[in-house]
């Protein structure tokens, strides 16, 4: 049977440093998304990009979110934000609100992510975010992983965890906007025989799917979708993509390779 549709996101951190090479890369990759049958491709520039990379616009608080959980329509390059303010608006100097980047055209905000916990967003922060973006119409791609793997299985009450706080914060009427990237920290950022196998990434979007249940219920929990990010290349894509069960990926480096990542949503629309 063949698959229902990935979505494969890219993660351009503090990348590139001028719009004109941002507006390069991206003309590349929407040209592959245009003729992807049922792939849906999403991009988080670095945010003062979004606008001028094609973001639509929208008004805050009306959701972009249409069609199924992985996004709806492919064709188009779908914007998110790389984060969110966790306030709605007011005197926080140097913050971007929810509002304002979907206002810019943002669809997405990915939340959580392990260099923004690092950088201080504790798992209650990270449930304010992912409470304003959704509030503001932005689908929530909430980033959860371990720093590392313990031999007694305690990553996997780490995982639960940051799945909890946010879950349980948020309105449940929206949870059906929100997709959950296993991020296992220790596989970021690393050489690309470094990423887990396919079937650890299997068990991990199992145990996700669960603990989703636990807060969720049965339905909406078991159905949430799933993404891995964490040294994907073109090469170990492949291989995720087919066996781990998942609904996409994440990317971080070679989502700013336009080859790479083009020969990504290539194969992923093959599946
Ligand atoms: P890399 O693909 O560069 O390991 O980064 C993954 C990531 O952090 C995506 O959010």
């Amino acid at each position: 049977m063949s698959h229902k549709g990935f979505l494969i996101a890219g993660n351009w951190k503090m990348h590139p440093d001028t719009l004109g090479e941002a507006k390069a890369v991206f003309a590349s990759i929407a040209r592959k998304a245009k003729s992807a049958r049922k792939t849906v491709v999403v991009i988080a520039p670095p945010a003062p990009f979004i606008r001028d990379l094609g973001g639509k616009g929208g008004k805050a608080g009306k959701s972009g979110a249409k069609g199924n959980a992985n996004g709806g329509r492919p064709g188009i390059v779908r914007m998110a934000a790389q984060d969110v303010s966790e306030h709605h608006s007011g005197a926080f100097t140097g913050s971007v609100s929810a509002r304002e980047l979907r206002s810019a055209g943002a669809e997405y905000a990915i939340i959580g992510h392990s260099e923004r916990r690092a950088a201080g967003d504790t798992g209650e922060i990270v449930a304010k975010k992912a409470k304003q973006a959704l509030e503001a119409g932005l689908r929530v791609i909430l980033c959860v992983g371990e720093t590392e793997r313990d031999g007694h299985a305690r990553y996997l009450q780490t995982v639960r965890e940051q799945v909890h706080s946010v879950l349980s914060a948020i309105d449940k009427k929206l949870a059906r906007w929100m997709t959950i990237a296993y991020e296992p920290v220790w596989a970021i950022g690393k050489s690309y025989d470094s990423a887990p196998k396919p079937q650890d990434i299997h068990e991990m979007s199992i145990y996700i799917r669960k603990t989703a249940a636990e807060v969720l219920g049965k339905k909406s929990g078991l159905d949430i979708p799933v993404l891995y990010g964490g040294s994907v290349d073109a090469e170990n894509a492949k291989a995720i993509l087919k066996d781990a069960s998942i609904d996409g990926l994440l990317v971080g480096r070679e989502s700013l390779d336009p080859k790479s990542f083009g020969n990504i949503i290539e194969y992923a629309d093959s599946i």
